[in-house]
């Protein structure tokens, strides 16, 4: 936009408009007036907005017809993740049809379409651009079941600061992320996006990617909305397949599914989306339970909702919603605000309220939360604040942020296997072969979500491991397959093995293509796609030594891997500095501190096998025909919670809780003397853990508490105390009432779940 529209816009239209909204408007409907006169069946539950009057005095300005305009977000043309409903996003905004846009991001294209709505649409209200910056914008960092193995929530925060940042040069206002959705299956292919298996995990990752992105203050114009999505339970679809039924008690609901979205609340996100599946029966998307009970009734979100693609209209396939009326009649009643792509509440809502189905100060809240997020981030005050080119110019992918991406994929690695100490790899280890279709990838590092990154910016393995080596070294490279579901071709081996045998040692890099995880790319099998497998165990045959390096949105059934390959690396998706980052394990130029927290399954059909299972009546006996276990495979995951290993050595010695007994309103210390016990400075992550032995409702045989990552020395020792307050250990009871009964309660403290000290004290 030029600067004479500029000038004009921000000094002639928004004063006119606001001048328009400082008029007494107490008669005309507003958000006060419903606030005033709403009875007890009115379903407008209203919260507090932070600019109230403002919000009012807009409000009091609109049709109806503005009004559910501000309602309807639409996609701007790419990365889209179903049908694409209306190509005349553009000629919308014209006709002030349109609250926000997404997947609009540029300097350019922010400013060209905001000025549609700011210059050409009667009352000026300026647009929202969301975008899915899920783990970056431009600078890439790992996707989040990786972030989330570095078990170092500031370093999250930080790459999430540096997203907000990229973003917002790019004129974006909102992302939708994080996804806090608990999931222990890894057959869905959106396991990818979550922070694993646990519940306190996701939710401290979750706040932590909400305080990044959000700032200490949204008018801050570095600073974007968060999303918390999906609500809720998107994470246990049956049999892992995307989308499919939810069904679980509400006791699992609360305990494990909604603690990550209540800690989001209370770290003010302004935002959530809807979830795709039903639960209980109800499409979440039209949930008066989810939305109005738990979200605003019982924990007072004071945000908007918006719901995830399509997912009003979808109401329908589901068989919950009639048709298209009924279907905005459910979700507007349900207090969700904002339509992404379906259109409904746009073509729906006008006659609704004329019939007297939808009152019209249901959608005032509605609209009210939306303009309150405008207010807040500023855009009535200047709609292109967020535009600027010299900014975007400066900020995307600057130095700093490449050199960050680098540190947050380091400590993501987690090391799963080094015998004898096979790694890491002298610097000068002869001719390295690079084998594998994840070698030298560019695109296929992306994984799920890359936001404007560019996979030509990616740094393969290849690349990475001859920036790491001496310009002499050799290294060679070949794919020997197809990185594929459905091409198990062979061709390649012939060439590859020769590559193998003519070499000192051989890396393998292998895994899954970037869209073999992330949305709607669940699988039945966790195999190495294709013939990888097959690839592996030739080149192991070939007798030169081998190191598994593994790329992969879930873990991989990696069983022979782990018997016969004395080295595996699994490096998830890193990021724009992948190759550097997973050389710099290799070469031990970084010594992997990274740790799981998903349990690593030994076969698909173990799953789900999350750590915080239940005890059976039957436990698991060898010697017993009659106990809960598989015939075929063990109980125990491949990896447990929490594995990971170092280049060094740590121990842990004299665990020690401060009380032995405590009241259900009191609390304990406890500590442990962890020692690095080699020659390399490391990080551990030390966790701890509890369980309630006996109580009215049965308890998981372990439950994570805290945890902390920490840097030793060689031969250094550190005391490592946490607080354990007797409220982090309340369960529901029967009646779904939070409680702690009186009895034992056992600590664990250890590098995973699985190789811990133990303690116990007393609940009187
Ligand atoms: C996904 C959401 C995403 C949205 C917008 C949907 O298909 O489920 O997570 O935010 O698309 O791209």
């Amino acid at each position: 936009m030029n600067n004479f529209w500029m000038t004009f816009t921000v000094a002639i239209m928004l004063p006119l408009l606001f001048l328009l909204a400082s008029c007494d408007t107490r008669n005309t409907a507003t958000v006060s007036d419903s606030r005033v006169t709403r009875s007890s069946e009115s379903p407008v539950r209203f919260t507090e907005l932070r600019n109230p009057e403002k919000v009012d005095s807009v409000l009091a300005l609109m049709t109806l017809e503005e009004k559910v305009g501000q309602l309807n977000l639409l996609s701007s043309g790419f990365a889209e993740t179903g049908p694409v409903l209306s190509e005349e996003y553009r000629d919308m905004i014209f006709e002030a049809k349109l609250g926000g846009v997404f997947n609009a991001h540029t300097v350019e294209h922010t400013l060209d379409l905001q000025r549609i709505a700011v210059e050409e649409t009667r009352l000026g209200i300026p647009l929202l651009f969301a975008f899915d910056v899920i783990r970056g914008h431009r600078t890439l960092f790992p996707v989040a079941l990786a972030e989330s193995s570095t078990w170092d929530p500031e370093l999250i925060k930080k790459a999430s600061r540096i997203a907000a940042k990229e973003a917002t040069a790019a004129g974006l206002h909102w992302t939708f992320a994080p996804m806090i959705d608990v999931s222990p299956d890894a057959r869905w292919g959106r396991i990818v996006e979550s922070h694993g298996e646990d519940p306190l995990l996701n939710a401290i990752f979750g706040v932590a990617r909400i305080e990044g992105f959000q700032g200490d203050n949204l008018y801050d114009v570095t600073t974007m909305m968060a999303t918390a999505k999906h609500f809720a339970a998107y994470g246990v679809p049956e049999a892992g397949r995307d989308y499919n039924t939810v069904d679980i008690s509400e006791r699992t609901l609360r305990e494990i599914h909604l603690p990550p979205f209540k800690a989001a609340v209370d770290a003010g996100v302004r935002s959530f989306m809807t979830a795709f599946n039903e639960y209980d029966g109800v499409p979440a998307t039209g949930s008066d339970f989810l939305f109005n009970r738990v979200l605003r009734d019982e924990w007072d979100f004071d945000g908007f909702v918006v719901t995830d693609y399509t997912a009003i209209m979808e109401m329908m396939p589901h068989g919950y919603a009639r048709d298209d009326a009924h279907a905005a009649e459910l979700s507007i009643n349900a207090n969700v605000d904002m339509d992404m792509m379906s259109q409904i509440f746009l073509n729906e809502l006008p006659g609704l309220i004329e019939q007297g189905i939808v009152k019209e100060e249901q959608v005032d809240m509605a609209v009210a939360r939306i303009l309150d997020m405008k207010f807040e981030l500023g855009l009535f005050e200047d709609p292109y604040r967020y535009s600027d080119y010299d900014r975007e110019a400066e900020t995307i992918m600057r130095e700093d942020f490449l050199e960050f991406a680098l540190e947050v994929a380091q400590k993501s690695i987690v090391l799963l296997k080094n015998d004898n100490n096979v790694l890491p790899l002298s610097k000068d280890p002869g001719h390295i072969a690079i084998i594998g279709p994840l070698g030298d990838n560019q695109y296929d590092l992306l994984g799920s979500w890359s936001a404007a990154a560019e996979w030509s910016d990616n740094v393969t393995l290849l690349q990475g491991i001859r920036n790491a080596v001496p310009e002499n070294v050799r290294v060679s490279h070949v794919d020997g397959v197809p990185l594929s579901l459905d091409d198990d071709s062979r061709d390649g081996f012939e060439e590859a093995l020769r590559l193998a045998r003519r070499s000192d040692v051989v890396i393998m890099a292998l895994g899954e293509g970037r869209h073999m995880s992330g949305e709607a790319a669940s699988r039945t099998s966790l195999d190495l796609p294709g013939a990888q497998q097959e690839l592996l165990e030739a080149v192991h045959a070939t007798g030169t030594p081998v190191v598994l390096v593994l790329m992969a949105g879930r873990p991989l059934d990696i069983r022979w891997a782990d018997e016969h390959i004395p080295a595996i690396v699994n490096a998830w998706y890193l990021g724009t500095r992948t190759g550097d980052a997973i050389a710099s394990v290799l070469f031990g130029d970084h010594n992997p501190g990274g740790k799981l927290t998903i349990s690593w399954p030994h076969n698909v059909g173990q799953i789900p096998n999350y750590y915080y299972a239940k005890k059976t009546g039957r436990p698991k006996d060898p010697n017993q025909r009659y106990t809960s276990k598989f015939i075929d495979a063990p109980n125990a995951p491949l990896y447990p919670f929490g594995y990971g290993l170092s280049y060094t050595t740590y121990e842990y010695d004299n665990l020690r809780l401060s009380e032995s007994e405590i009241t259900n309103t009191g609390s304990l210390t406890v500590s442990v003397d962890v020692t690095n016990t080699g020659n390399r400075t490391g990080d551990e992550i030390v966790q701890l853990y509890t369980r309630k032995m006996v109580a009215s409702v049965t308890q998981p045989v372990r439950r994570l508490r805290d945890f902390t990552r920490m840097t030793l020395e060689p031969g250094q020792t550190e005391t490592v105390t946490f607080t354990l307050n007797a409220e982090q250990l309340y369960y529901l009871d029967q009646q779904l009432e939070p409680v702690l009964e009186p009895g034992t309660v056992m600590v664990f403290v250890g590098p995973n779940v699985a190789e811990t000290l133990e303690a116990s004290f007393e609940v009187r």
